[in-house]
């Protein structure tokens, strides 16, 4: 079976799930948006009002300054691909609790293993704790790149708090500076050229 059916039947098997109490009150499970096959994965924490209407991922507020600050940074948007840890919207915008994150997490890990990508950026806590551990403090950890297998983590802030928050905006913007570097040099290698910057990077 092909990469990108393995992915739709996954999206398909789960079209009525009923893996946790989200299931009651959402309209779609909003399942990702992009490339099967990016370099590049996006994680946030689940779906909002505007997802949940959709059934697409971060296509609210939030969703359009992740968009713009991609395109700010030139990663390449058909090299992403942008999911949240629970595929349901959790009511009042609350975080997801700790029977729903466990619930969804095989979907995640799934989408992970099918899609293969070798950068992912973890937006907010709730993202950088369930990839990285409990351990994953986002003001502590931000930034710095964390090497699982051959994967490598970053976690960032969430594009919600840059709204709320001002003053997130440079160290998100350094984040993705520094995605985009190592981005690039991903590219150089699979392209055999040299690196520039290592990868996988050593610090
Ligand atoms: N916030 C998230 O974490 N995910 C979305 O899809 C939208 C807003």
């Amino acid at each position: 079976m092909s990469l990108v059916q393995s992915l739709t039947n996954l999206a398909a098997s789960l079209e009525n799930c009923q893996g946790c109490e989200l299931a009651q009150g959402r309209r779609h499970l909003v399942f990702g948006r992009g490339s099967p096959r990016a370099r590049l994965m996006l994680i946030g924490e689940g779906p909002g009002a505007d997802e949940d209407r959709l059934g697409q991922p971060f296509v609210g507020r939030a969703g359009q300054l992740l968009d713009k600050i991609l395109a700010a940074a030139e990663l390449p948007g058909d090299d992403t691909y942008i999911c949240n840890v629970v595929k349901c919207r959790p009511p009042d915008n609350r975080l997801p609790n700790a029977a729903e994150v466990e619930a969804c997490k095989p979907h995640l890990r799934e989408q992970i293993r099918l899609i293969r990508p070798q950068l992912i950026v973890c937006l907010g806590a709730l993202a950088s704790q369930v990839l990285i551990g409990p351990q994953a403090r986002i003001t502590r950890d931000r930034g710095r790149w964390l090497q699982k297998g051959r994967m490598l983590i970053m976690p960032t802030f969430h594009p919600a708090a840059l709204l709320r928050d001002e003053s997130k905006k440079r160290p998100v913007w350094e984040d993705m500076q520094a995605v985009r570097d190592q981005y690039q040099a991903l590219l150089r290698q699979e392209a055999g050229e040299p690196a520039g910057k290592t990868w996988p990077p050593t610090d």
